[in-house]
């Protein structure tokens, strides 16, 4: 177990090119993010040439929209686009202080990651991770250095989450940890230092709510009125409605991960799949003009 405060910062080293393992929204989203507000470079890859270049074009997206909201200045824009760069070999990590990844919430895929990333890069290289729910210890137990493996968890949308949840395992070095919070504060975000326990300490309580309204659905309360009834207590979003938001896949996955560690406490919705075999992604379902989809209802989810 470490220690429940942040070693002390001046420990930080610094962070000055970034790697970034998966080109998808989450991916994506946070390259963005180190790239707009820490002006570094950033290196995005993943499985293919497609891939690479659909994370661009969300990046360089987001960033025409800013402009175009009259938030960043189109000089501005052009230099963080400059920034962000695509590749689908990880040798172009060999000088990146620190590689973060968010490929498939899947501890097979993400071993194998880490592994073909810890062979590219250099030895004070720190090596993040963005896992929902998986250990993160288990994850890069085979590495030769899991002193440099921390854990760095955005939320969705990552632009104006104001948390990141720091995983430290027993074997994170207190430099890495120092520069994870150094990192956060960059990026003018929030960090907690939380155990490496199953789906930390947000996901783990989140999806106690996420999937109490799951279970009252699977137990014969139409969806989107268990939905509609949640609407007046103050949440930001209708469990739902965050569901597609963050992605049915991905929500199982954590569901599945808290019902490993935690047993009946945690069920994984029998409906859930039946969500996700009519393909409800997210909010990022795009119609026929490229406009996003944001499902009211599960009615409109399943219809
Ligand atoms: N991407 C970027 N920015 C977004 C966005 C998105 N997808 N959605 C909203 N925003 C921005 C808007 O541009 C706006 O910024 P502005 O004021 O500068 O224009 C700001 O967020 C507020 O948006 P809106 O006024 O349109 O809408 P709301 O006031 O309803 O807020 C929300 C939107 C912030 C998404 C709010 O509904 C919310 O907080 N929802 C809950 C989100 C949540 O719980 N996330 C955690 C999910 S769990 C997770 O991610 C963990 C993972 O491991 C599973």
């Amino acid at each position: 177990k470490r220690p429940a405060g942040a070693p002390d910062a001046a420990l930080a080293r610094p962070v000055e090119r970034i790697g970034v393992v998966g080109a998808g929204l989450m991916a994506g989203q946070f390259a963005l993010l180190f790239a707009t507000q820490l002006r570094v470079p950033v290196t995005i890859t993943d499985i293919d040439a497609e891939r690479v270049e659909r994370g661009l074009a969300y990046i360089r997206g987001e960033l025409d929209k800013q402009v175009a909201k009259g938030r960043m200045r189109a000089e501005d824009a052009a230099a963080v686009k400059d920034l962000v760069v695509g590749t689908t070999d990880k040798a172009d990590f060999a000088d990146a202080d620190l590689v973060i990844e968010a490929v498939f919430e899947e501890l097979e895929v993400k071993k194998k990651v880490f592994a073909e990333v810890e062979a590219a890069v250099s030895p004070e290289c720190i090596l993040a991770t963005n896992t929902s729910s998986l250990s993160v210890t288990e994850m890069t137990a085979d590495l030769a250095h899991p002193e440099r493996v921390v854990g760095f968890h955005f939320f969705n949308p990552v632009a104006v989450m104001p948390l990141v949840e720091i995983v430290a395992t027993p074997a994170t070095g207190d430099a890495v940890v120092a520069t994870a919070f150094a990192l956060a504060k960059g990026l003018r975000k929030t960090a907690v230092l939380v155990q490496d326990a199953a789906a930390f300490v947000v996901n783990r309580v989140l999806l106690r709510l996420m999937g109490e309204v799951q279970n009252a659905y699977d137990d014969g309360t139409p969806a989107d009125v268990a939905d509609r009834a949640l609407r007046p207590m103050g949440l930001p979003m209708t469990p739902f409605t965050l569901l597609a938001m963050v992605g049915l896949p991905v929500a199982q996955h954590v569901m599945e991960s808290l019902h490993a560690a935690f047993g009946d406490r945690f069920r994984v919705s029998s409906n859930l799949q039946t969500l996700i075999d009519h393909r409800i992604t997210g909010l990022w379902q795009k119609d026929d003009d490229g406009a996003p989809v944001v499902p009211d209802s599960t009615t409109e989810l399943l219809s």
